[in-house]
């Protein structure tokens, strides 16, 4: 019998990205989904159950106990960093005591879990990239939420994989590159934060790295970004450049530089922005070292994925 893995959160991002690499590598797992309610276009692959809401953590306990997969991937989450902050009961449930559920239930059941966490549980202050070690120490509710949830998976005696990843981006948004593309095409000038460093990180190159490091039967904690870092407005700036080569026809904004304090007081009238960490750079050395290669450098994993969809 084909051991099962159980996929949540498959409408994401990542978890549009990983069923499509999952379906190219082969694996000894078969895959089933698990989505919350929206439903999925030109959806390419295995079965898909609606309807399961990781905050009733009663339905996902029974959830658990219907599928009973021998490896969870955790790749649901409740991402709006600045409503968060606001929205923190939710936030919590879904980001932590779900994730609890669900270590606790790997532990009793031998099964494994594999879960997404984020530079986000570590505070930026340090200037040296962050190894998986680097002390928690979040800055705002959302990364407080994915801490907590780390401690619990490390808590419960499952045995797990946890993938921290950074400055996440895809086909599908929202995400950073996709909306930068729209102002960059509808606006005359853009503002973007450039006291904030971090590695952009493609959902396909976290989907390559994870099925890897399942397939190879690790554990612990890995950091899987590529090399390298930028600050979101040198980002910026290279997906302008890509954009006007691939719409030389195109008139785009221009970018401007802003600090993050100015960056807030522009957004108060609108939304509250959560404080975020100024220097996320996760070091990828551990990766590197256990795959005995280089890991390339984000600027050339980000041009290889615009090979994959177009920017606008
Ligand atoms: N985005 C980033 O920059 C970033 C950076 C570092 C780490 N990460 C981590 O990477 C992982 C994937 O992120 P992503 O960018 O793919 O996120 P995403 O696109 O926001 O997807 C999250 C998924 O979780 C689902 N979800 C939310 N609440 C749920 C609930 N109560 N019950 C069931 N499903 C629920 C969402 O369902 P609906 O689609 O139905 O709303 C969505 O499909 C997360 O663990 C995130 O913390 C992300």
């Amino acid at each position: 019998m084909v051991a099962k893995a159980l996929l949540f959160g498959s409408n994401g991002q990542l978890g549009k990205t990983l069923i499509a690499h999952y379906q190219e590598q082969s694996s000894e797992y078969s895959l089933d989904c698990l989505r919350l309610d929206k439903p999925l276009i030109n959806y390419p692959g295995p079965s898909v159950t609606d309807g399961l809401n990781i905050a009733d953590l009663a339905q996902l306990c029974q959830v658990l106990n219907q599928h009973q997969p021998s490896l969870i991937i955790n790749a649901a989450a409740y991402t709006n960093v600045d409503k968060a902050e606001i929205d923190r009961e939710k936030a919590n449930v879904v980001n932590a005591e779900a994730v609890k559920v669900m270590a606790e239930w790997a532990a009793q059941n031998h099964a494994r879990l594999c879960h997404f966490s984020t530079d986000y549980v570590m505070s930026g202050l340090s200037r040296e990239p962050l190894i998986e070690s680097y002390p928690h120490q979040p800055m705002n509710y959302y990364g407080y939420t994915k801490s907590l949830a780390e401690q619990y998976i490390q808590q419960s005696g499952c045995e797990f994989l946890i993938i921290r990843t950074s400055w996440l981006y895809s086909q599908y948004s929202p995400n950073f590159v996709l909306t930068m593309a729209h102002l960059l095409r509808y606006k005359q000038h853009v503002f973007v934060v450039d006291d904030q460093w971090g590695v952009p990180t493609s959902a396909t190159f976290v989907s390559r790295y994870t099925l890897q490091l399942l397939q190879a039967q690790q554990q612990g904690i890995y950091h899987v970004v590529p090399s390298g870092y930028t600050s979101w407005y040198e980002f910026a700036l290279k997906i302008r450049l890509m954009m006007s080569k691939q719409y030389p026809e195109l008139t785009l904004a221009s970018i401007e530089p802003i600090s993050s304090r100015d960056y807030a007081k522009l957004q108060q009238e609108k939304y509250q922005v959560a404080e975020r960490p100024r220097y996320a750079i996760l070091s990828n050395t551990k990766l590197a070292t256990l795959l005995a290669k280089k890991i390339p450098d984000w600027t050339l994993a980000f041009e290889n994925e615009l090979r994959l969809f177009k920017l606008f």
